[in-house]
This record gives structure tokens, C-alpha cells and sequence, in this order.
């Protein structure tokens, strides 16, 4: 039988110097085969809100739909390490509530940890999962769920206010208890300062290489939608092309009464 990832694995393989790989995901057949594939760790993103969805934010993704996303991918994958996102409006309204939210996310899906976007109001909050055994993750940098303040989705820390207060709350998710935190669109010298600073991975996304691991959206690198063209995501595959050449083939087959052959039929 495989043996799930751990966080005392995902600690080793960073004490040990190997960059950890983690990718998003959020049904079956994606997860089985990200996982059988050997990722590390698969994060459940809020991101299913654009990706899955069709939303142009984050914030309309409800914990219901982590949670029913996350149980599908627990339940179809054996090795990767799994983390649920704490969506909008499941962490900032109470710490009672937060806590709550967390602790249902874990029991009711069978995930490993959940992840919070920032510092400040959440450090009790992950202090007291940190406390019942609930491994946290932190998320630094862009935090899409505070687009409407941001006004879009800017690199971060390029302000030295901004880089000084980036470093802090580093620091204090660290000593809160996260396992590791998610640099998103950070400048890559701001990146590597925090990376050797802290004792825990960070995972980056769009903040150069100087992380101790990397996560992508898994339908930005799979190419899933051709209109996707950041400059941080590399596509490992163009499967809007394959999907949509292989729908017009079918298509031309029913028309030409091609498909289904004799061999194909009972
Ligand atoms: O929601 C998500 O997929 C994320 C990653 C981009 C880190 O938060």
C-alpha cells in the first residue's frame, strides 16, 4: 500500500535540499493523475473559482465547494500531501468562526492542512490549529482574495515599506506554527531574502526561484485555457488544443456516421 505524504516527509525532503513540487487540483481524474505522477503536495486553491467555475475572483468560492472539491481529491489520490484554502468569508469574520471552518474542512474532507491568505487578524487563528494539530499553511505576496483593495493582481514588495512588512509577517507566521508559506508574485530578491531567513519551505508562485518549492495552477500549466498567458506560468502542455481538436474530430465523426464502427458496438 502507498504511504500518504506526511508533513514529517515534507519537512525531511526540505531539510534534505530537494525542492518540493506542488500543483493545484481539484477532481478525480486530474488528481489521480497529478498524484500517481509523484507531486509532493496538491493544494485544493480557491483558484477553482476561476478555473472550475468561470468567476473572474476568488471571492464567490464558498466552503462548501472547497470542501466538495477537496473530499473528491482525497478520496482519488494515495501519496500527495493534501491542503484545503480557506476561502472569502471563511477566516475573517471571527477567530471562533475561523477555527470552527478549519476544523470542519479537516474532519469532513480528510485532508492534511488548510491554507490562510495573510498574517495580521489570522495569527491566533493558526496559533490555535497549530495548537490541535491542524498543519497551516501561509500565503504571503498577492492574496487574490483581497483584489478589490488591490485593484488587479500587481507584483508584491517592490515598495521597501511594503518588503519590510512582507518580512515581518514572515516571521510571524513562522512563529505562529505555518509548515510553510505560498509567496505569490513577490520580486525574486524579496523571494530569496525570506526563503534563508525562515526555517520552513516556502512555495512560490510567480516569485522567481529562490523558493524552496514551487505550485502552479494545474489547468495554467496543462494549457486547459489558451487565453491564460502569464508570464510565470510555463505550459507543459497545450490541452486546449488536444481537447478541442479531438471534440471537432468526434463531431465530423457522428456527422459522417464515422463513430461508433462495428467494433465499437454490441
Ligand atoms: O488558490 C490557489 O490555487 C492558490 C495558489 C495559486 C497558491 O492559492
Amino acid at each position: 500500500m502507498v504511504k500518504r505524504n506526511t508533513i514529517t516527509d515534507i519537512q525531511k525532503k526540505y531539510c534534505s535540499g530537494e525542492k518540493l513540487a506542488v500543483l493545484t487540483a481539484y477532481d478525480h481524474s486530474v488528481a489521480r493523475l497529478v498524484d500517481s505522477a509523484g507531486i509532493d503536495m496538491i493544494l485544493v486553491g480557491d483558484s477553482l473559482g476561476m478555473v472550475v467555475q468561470g468567476h473572474n475572483s476568488t471571492i464567490p468560492v464558498e466552503l462548501d465547494h472547497i470542501m466538495y472539491h477537496t473530499e473528491i481529491v482525497v478520496r482519488s489520490t494515495e501519496k500527495a500531501f493534501i491542503i484545503a484554502d480557506m476561502p472569502f468569508m471563511s477566516y475573517q469574520i471571527s477567530h471562533e468562526e475561523a477555527i470552527r471552518n478549519a476544523l470542519t474542512i479537516i474532519k469532513k474532507t480528510g485532508c492534511n492542512a488548510v491554507k490562510i491568505e495573510g498574517a495580521g487578524f489570522n495569527i491566533p487563528i493558526i496559533e490555535r490549529l497549530t495548537e490541535v494539530g491542524i498543519p497551516v499553511m501561509g500565503h504571503l505576496g498577492l492574496q487574490p482574495q483581497s483584489v478589490n483593495i488591490l485593484g488587479g493582481y500587481p507584483v508584491q514588495g517592490r515598495e521597501k515599506a511594503e518588503a519590510m512588512k512582507m518580512i515581518e509577517d514572515a516571521r510571524k507566521l513562522e512563529k505562529a506554527g505555518v509548515f510553510s508559506i505560498v509567496l505569490e508574485k513577490v520580486s525574486s530578491d524579496l523571494t530569496a531574502e525570506i526563503t534563508s531567513m525562515l526555517n520552513i519551505p516556502t512555495i512560490g508562485i510567480g516569485s522567481g526561484s529562490d523558493c524552496s518549492g514551487q505550485v502552479l495552477v494545474v489547468n495554467d500549466m496543462l494549457g486547459m485555457d489558451e487565453y491564460i498567458k502569464f508570464k510565470f506560468v510555463r505550459k507543459y502542455a497545450d490541452l486546449s488544443n488536444v481537447i478541442t481538436n479531438a471534440v471537432k474530430e468526434y463531431i465530423s465523426d457522428v456527422k459522417e456516421m464515422k463513430f461508433p464502427a462495428q467494433g465499437e458496438s454490441f
